[in-house]
């Protein structure tokens, strides 16, 4: 029998890791946080002193580094890159100004999109990015497309990166994340856009908990008509 892979698709912020996390959990399928995967590339690039501009020595990065996400006993998800764990670090401000400049690169996206497939081959899946309904698994089973308002957004992300210590300002982050939708949602490789089948949940006034419940109602439906 064919393992099942569910897509989980959508702009920055809007709630898709954590959703995505949760399923996982529940469903027993291993969860795959694409958006990691372009991180830790930048990370790496902007650690290595490697120009964000130079498309061939990134992609030769995207096949060298040997990324590992690792489930803790206690439900983390940690990011491993050439063996360090950079869980925290990916997800700096530096980092994330940088990683749409890298994502938009095809070169650098096939070698990250075939090892998304490898990882999706064998086992049960939950993953999200921007991408995964309409390049990675076009076949995947089950695709949703999740978003909410910029502000709600922004809102969240901002509160989130207080709990961690950083004090961006809220102007500086709504910044971010528009500028990141638009180079998501207008480059050429790989673009974030909404696949033909996929079912669109906005979550700006959903809970986490309401979404989670919307994604097992439909999966709950799929199953049924199958
Ligand atoms: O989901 P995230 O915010 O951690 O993703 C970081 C960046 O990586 C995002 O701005 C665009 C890029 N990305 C992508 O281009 N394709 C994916 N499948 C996942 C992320």
């Amino acid at each position: 029998m064919r393992n099942i892979q569910i897509a989980i698709d959508g702009p920055a912020g809007a709630g898709k890791s954590t959703v995505a996390k949760k399923l996982a959990d529940l469903l027993g399928f291993v969860y795959i946080d694409t958006g990691a995967m372009y991180r830790a590339i930048t990370y790496k690039a902007l650690r290595q002193g490697i120009s964000l501009d130079n498309a061939e020595a990134l992609t030769n990065t995207a096949k060298d580094t040997a990324i590992q996400f690792v489930r803790t006993k206690q439900g983390r998800q940690l990011i491993f890159c050439d063996g360090r764990e950079v869980t925290e670090e990916i997800r700096s401000p530096d980092v994330s100004e940088n990683v749409s400049k890298i994502a938009q690169f095809s070169s650098v996206r096939e070698v990250l999109v075939r090892k998304q497939q490898e990882l999706a081959s064998n086992q049960n899946v939950v993953m999200d990015g921007r991408d995964i309904g309409t390049v990675v698994l076009p076949q995947a089973e089950c695709k949703i497309y999740l978003t909410a308002s910029l502000e709600e957004r922004t809102a969240r992300r901002y509160h989130e990166l207080l709990l961690k210590g950083y004090t961006e300002e809220y102007a500086k982050i709504r910044e971010n994340l528009a500028q990141r939708d638009e180079m998501d949602k207008n480059r050429e490789a790989g673009p974030l856009k909404i696949a033909e089948d996929a079912v669109i949940i906005d979550s700006t006034d959903l809970t986490q908990e309401e979404v989670l419940q919307k994604i097992l109602g439909l999966l709950g439906q799929r199953r049924g008509e199958s």
